[in-house]
């Protein structure tokens, strides 16, 4: 291993960033980067933002694809660390993508709006995190507002999260009276004030917080920021940094983003705390970043922007090595060399050609339809990296052909979209049909606008039937082939072969699993 080789790997984080829609991902993301320079000025990311959902017309969406390529990944350093922020896109435009990429990430921000709590969709993406215990910092965002109580909100995580809270900071007040925050470690009082645009905010720091000087500057609120510390004291866990690496507790800072305020607290920690690139699990072995020969792996895909050439942009994750302009390496599904000549690495306004990256780091690939998700490219040994799973869908639509004719080119149409991982499609045992199963139903409308521009195909849907969507295995071929006679009206091949039960609601899945308990149902399976 060189040092070299080491020092930029500890240098890196890669994580992601699990909120629910409104809590104040893009307006927190547009602060981390101003603190990292990516970006000189507030409101170039919201803007963004309001570009891609000003209208819910594909159209519009797909002139705009080159901006969501563009934010996928946005880079910065800050404080001596290659910080890789990966978009988990939201609510419009939610897809099995937003799972996939917390497959790519080493640590995870969680955001929660102190007046909502946990809502649905965090729920959803903390469930992807603890598949692999990823490690979870949380900021509870929008002090300056009445909220819930922050010993509710952090039970409310702690309850439907099922994770430990630590508090590492500690609201004075909150809404009119938000006060600012009390440093729970370093003694330290931070001052709210809403006009100090961004700039730095020094805290005051105190021997202990029964220093008469806090009543100066807290008034009334000293007390009970001193009750409300005693009784953490009591009641709560201690920040334990190998529980949090472990995923079992998280660290939680109290602050308000559009205020940038507690923000900064939080990303020093974050550096600090958050793992650099770790070890990821192959068929054969784990591969340590640490190695020097190169390896990497496909996490998603993208339509580019000309779809006249289907040009698309695969995201690889380093994972070990150093990546060079021009390198060489194999494709392992295919058994062929492959030159990343033109690799894209993501700043935060701009694509730039890729000098050199590491472990951590993702680079894009352009590609005609070549590479797929789960494709792992190396410069030596054959590899093949797990853990990039495709999820369960949650939503079911039948395709529908409007010209019979056009039979070939839907089937085309839908398997290379497929490819893509947005959407999945499945064929059931029993009949002809095209089913698409997708976790965010955006999807839907972009899969029949794309197969009319890019394929000429005429398509619409019709609702199913179908619930949810388990994968099928069984190590009894007796048990599995009496399953699948007995429920062979519910039963699809997915695009890569393996078999599905598409549940017609919960009930039956749940008397399915009752009664054939050697069958095993699964709600994710490993990309091929
Ligand atoms: P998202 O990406 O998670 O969907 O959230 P986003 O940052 O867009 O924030 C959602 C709304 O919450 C925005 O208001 C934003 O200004 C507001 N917000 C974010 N952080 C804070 C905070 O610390 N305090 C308060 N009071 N509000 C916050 P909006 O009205 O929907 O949009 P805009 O008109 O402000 O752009």
């Amino acid at each position: 291993m060189s040092k070299a080789l080491a020092r930029e790997v500890d240098k890196r984080r890669t994580f992601g960033i699990i909120s629910h829609p409104d809590a104040g991902k893009t307006t927190l993301t547009e602060k981390l980067l101003l603190y990292g320079g990516a970006i000189q000025m507030a409101g170039s990311v919201k803007s963004r933002k309001a570009a891609r959902h000003a209208t819910s017309d594909w159209m519009a969406m797909e002139q705009e694809r080159g901006i969501s390529v563009t934010s996928s990944v946005m880079k910065f350093e800050y404080k001596g660390h290659e910080v890789n922020l990966l978009d988990t896109p939201g609510h419009q435009d939610f897809s099995e993508d937003t799972y996939r990429v917390l497959t790519a990430v080493d640590s995870g921000l969680l955001v929660i709006d102190s007046a909502k709590g946990v809502e649905a969709q965090t729920l959803k993406l903390m469930d992807v995190c603890r598949l692999r215990n990823t490690p979870i910092v949380t900021f509870i965002n929008k002090l300056d507002r009445d909220g819930l109580d922050p010993l509710d909100v952090m039970a409310d995580i702690e309850e439907h999260l099922k994770i430990e809270c630590a508090p590492l900071t500690w609201p004075i007040g909150m809404g009119q009276e938000f006060k600012g925050t009390w440093n729970i470690y370093k003694n330290e009082l931070h001052l709210f004030s809403a006009v100090h645009e961004g700039k730095t905010q020094e805290g005051l720091v105190f021997n202990d917080v029964n220093d008469p000087r806090l009543e100066e500057y807290l008034g009334e609120y000293a007390a009970q920021l001193r009750d409300e510390l005693e009784l953490l004291e009591g009641a709560g866990n201690p920040f334990d940094k190998e529980r949090y690496l472990k995923g079992e507790q998280t660290p939680v800072f109290f602050g308000s983003a559009i205020n940038n305020f507690g923000v900064q607290e939080m990303l020093d920690a974050f550096v600090d705390l958050a793992p650099a690139p770790k070890s990821r699990p192959t068929t054969t072995r784990e591969v340590s970043p640490y190695e020097t020969d190169f390896s990497g792996v496909v996490f998603k895909i993208q339509a580019n922007m000309d779809k006249n050439h289907r040009d698309r942009i695969a995201f690889m994750r380093i994972c070990s090595g150093k990546f060079t302009r021009g390198m060489k390496v194999k494709h392992h599904r295919l058994g062929k060399d492959f030159t990343i000549a033109n690799a894209t690495i993501f700043m935060a306004q701009d694509r730039t050609g890729v000098e050199e990256a590491y472990a951590g780091d993702i680079i894009g690939v352009h590609n005609h339809g070549t590479i797929k998700i789960g494709d792992t490219f190396t410069t030596k040994e054959e590899l093949k990296f797990i853990g990039i799973p495709n999820f369960s869908p949650e939503h079911f639509r039948r395709v529908q052909l409007k010209d019979p004719m056009k039979r070939k080119q839907l089937q085309k149409g839908l398997e290379q979209l497929a490819e893509e991982g947005a959407v999945q499609l499945f064929r059931p045992i029993a009949n002809s049909d095209y089913i698409l199963g997708a976790v965010g139903i955006l999807q839907f409308d972009v899969i029949v606008h794309r197969l009319k521009e890019e394929y000429s195909v005429n398509a619409l849907y019709e609702p199913c039937m179908i619930t949810t969507a388990r994968w099928i295995s069984s190590e009894d071929e007796k048990v599995l082939a009496d399953f699948k006679d007995y429920y062979r009206s519910d039963l699809a091949i997915d695009a890569e072969g393996c078999l599905a039960y598409l549940a017609p609601n919960p009930w039956k899945l749940e008397s399915a699993q009752e009664r054939y308990s050697k069958v095993v149902f699964s709600t994710t399976r490993e990309i091929r």
